[in-house]
Formats: structure tokens, C-alpha cells, sequence
């Protein structure tokens, strides 16, 4: 049986399959990365050594990598001719989620020894890599939070004049409003310093320059500043989970409030713990999103934990899209 058909007829998986699949789920993100999944997508029968030589790769090195992802089955491979196998586009669609989890969180990861130990974990016990979960993010939210994003922005009542977005990684959010939003300004802030780079460079390359600005800040904690009091449209997405635990998410939140007292709706989209599931089951995405969070202390809230949240926070709960996957995630319409 391949390890497809063992998957999906709910078959006892080897020790082979979980080693394999963890190579190959390096080899998944490393192949979006250089090219190779795009290159593959929709071809039928590719030369190892000539892709390997149109992509500026080293040809052996393309050929490990390519084994690996035929190991469990992502691509078909006989010799140095390769195409797409059974489970390429399902992995092609969510290749994101695997850059994440083996590029942004592999620091952690490496270290999961010492992130464990109680002595080890003061300070910067852990590292993860914000540029490459910023590219992962931009993907991903692609087929997740955009949707649910762009059904909540078309329920908002009229034009705004300035946008802000807490957590801005890449400035894709922004960047899609000055888009659609001619006369509409942006703010990004973020806590790290190449996701503010990253939002400058990417809006200046998008010809919005000088509509959208960014700077660090820690959404938190977030410091008065003039030009929030324009701000009419706020936004959050995949970093709501900072704010908790609850008390300090309570005070972060109505902190918000506060610093933007012209806001009319803020839209909060993010992905909770689930719930409900057998360890088994767990959607794709989730287990990397929950044990990671884990290790970090980074304590993640059921949907009903959200709910339980708004009314002492100053803002109101008008609106819920839900989304499927990740699952567990939802935007929440705050007025
Ligand atoms: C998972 S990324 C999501 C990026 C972006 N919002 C998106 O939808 O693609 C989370 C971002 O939030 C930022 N972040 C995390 N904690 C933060 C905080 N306390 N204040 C501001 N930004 C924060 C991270 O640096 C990172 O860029």
C-alpha cells in the first residue's frame, strides 16, 4: 500500500513513513523556495539535470531532494525523469503551511532539548526565523484568512481614510487595501524589525510608498502616537494570540481602544486551539502551530476563550466569519 492509500483507509503508518515524510517535508519547503513545485506543477515529465541546471541548482543535490519527496509520494521519480506524483497538489496547495513549520520554527525545533528544560527558559530561549515566516505567512493566507478577510471588508459600512494593521509581516494586508482602496492610507507595525523592512520594501515595490508607512512597536504595549487618531479601520491577522494570556490580552486590548479612538471596526483574524479532536486527527497545520506555541509558553485560546473576552475589553462582537483551514481559525468583526 502507498503511504497515500495507508493515510486515507486510516492504516498504522511505519517508523519509514514518519522519517521519510520529515525529510521530506525540508525537501517540500526547499522546493517551493528555489522553484522546483512550480516547475513541477502541471508538467509531466521533467529532467532532473536540466531543471536542476535552469534553476542555477546543483544537479545531485536536486536529485536527493527529489528522492526525497518521491519517498512519500509527492513526486513520481524514475532515474533523473520526474513529475508530479499523487500527492502533489494537495502538498502544492499547502506548501506554505510546511515552509512555517521547517524554515519559520526550525530554530525551535532544533532546540526542543533546551526549550524544554523549566532552568532554560528566561530570555530569548528560542529562536525562529521572522523573514521566513513572514513568506510563509503571505501564501498562506492566501486561500485562508484572505477570504474571510475580503467577505468582512465588504460588510464595512462606508470608505476610511487611514488603515493600520498590528502584526503587518509582510505588508501584503496593506498593500491589498491601498489596492482596492485608492484613497485609503496604511500603517503597519510590527514587533520585529525585518517585517517593518519587509513592509517598506514590498509597498514601495507595489508603487504605494507613500501611502503606507511602518514602524516597530509591540501591539501589546502599543505607545500613543498622532497619526492613530486618523486611523478608522484596524486590523490583526495571525498574531492575536500575542496579546494572551487572558488578563494581559484584556489590557492590551482595551490599551487598542484607547490609542485609536476613531477606529470603527477592527477585524481580528487568527487561528485558536482546537478542540475536540483526537491527537490522531489533527487538521494539517495545527499540531505545527499548537506544539510550537507550546514550546514557546505562548499560550493559545479556544474560539469560546475569544468569545469570553470582548465584553471587557471596550470593543463589541458584530460579526464572525469562520474559516476551515487552518481550522479552528475565524476573523472576528469588532466594532
Ligand atoms: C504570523 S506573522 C503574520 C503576519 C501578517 N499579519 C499576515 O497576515 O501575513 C505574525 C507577525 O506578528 C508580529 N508580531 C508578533 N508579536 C507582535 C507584537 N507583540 N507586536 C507587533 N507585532 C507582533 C511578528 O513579528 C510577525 O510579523
Amino acid at each position: 500500500m502507498s503511504i497515500a492509500e495507508v493515510v486515507r483507509s486510516g492504516g498504522q503508518l511505519t517508523a519509514t513513513d514518519i522519517y521519510n515524510s520529515a525529510v521530506a517535508s525540508w525537501a517540500i519547503s526547499a522546493a517551493w523556495e528555489v522553484g522546483v513545485l512550480d516547475e513541477l506543477n502541471g508538467a509531466a515529465n521533467l529532467d532532473v539535470v536540466e531543471l536542476a541546471e535552469k534553476l542555477g541548482l546543483d544537479p545531485i543535490a536536486t536529485r536527493g531532494m527529489l528522492q526525497a519527496l518521491a519517498s512519500v509520494e509527492i513526486v513520481t521519480r524514475d532515474g533523473d525523469t520526474v513529475g508530479p506524483g499523487p500527492l502533489f497538489d494537495e502538498v502544492n496547495s499547502y506548501r506554505s503551511y510546511f515552509h512555517w513549520l521547517s524554515r519559520g520554527c526550525s530554530g525551535l525545533y532544533t532546540e526542543m532539548p533546551s526549550v524544554l528544560k523549566k532552568e532554560n527558559r528566561l530570555g530569548a530561549f528560542y529562536h525562529r526565523d521572522g523573514a521566513a515566516i513572514s513568506y510563509a505567512c503571505r501564501e498562506l493566507s492566501e486561500f485562508s484568512f484572505d477570504p474571510a478577510f475580503w467577505a468582512a471588508m465588504d460588510r464595512l459600512p462606508t470608505d476610511f481614510a487611514v488603515a493600520a494593521d498590528l502584526g503587518c509581516g509582510s505588508g501584503e494586508r496593506l498593500i491589498q487595501i491601498a489596492r482596492k482602496y485608492p484613497h485609503t492610507r496604511g500603517i503597519g507595525l510590527d514587533i520585529g524589525r525585518p517585517a517593518v523592512e519587509m513592509t517598506l520594501r514590498e509597498a514601495a515595490r507595489a508603487g504605494f510608498g507613500d501611502r503606507i508607512t511602518a514602524f516597530q512597536a509591540d501591539a501589546r504595549d502599543l505607545a500613543a502616537h498622532a497619526e492613530f487618531d486618523e486611523v478608522e479601520l484596524l486590523t490583526c491577522f495571525m498574531m492575536g494570540h500575542d496579546f494572551w494570556p487572558r488578563e494581559n490580552a484584556v489590557k492590551s486590548l482595551r490599551t487598542l481602544r484607547e490609542r485609536f479612538p476613531n477606529v470603527r471596526r477592527f477585524l481580528l483574524g487568527d487561528t485558536t486551539r482546537t478542540v475536540g479532536y483526537q491527537d490522531r486527527d489533527i487538521p494539517l497545520f495545527n499540531l505545527g502551530f499548537e506544539s510550537a506555541h507550546d514550546l514557546m509558553g505562548q499560550y493559545i485560546p479556544t474560539i469560546d476563550e475569544w468569545h469570553g473576552l470582548f465584553s471587557e475589553t471596550g470593543w463589541t462582537l458584530v460579526g464572525e466569519v469562520p474559516i476551515g483551514s487552518p481550522a479552528a481559525s475565524v476573523v472576528f468583526e469588532l466594532e
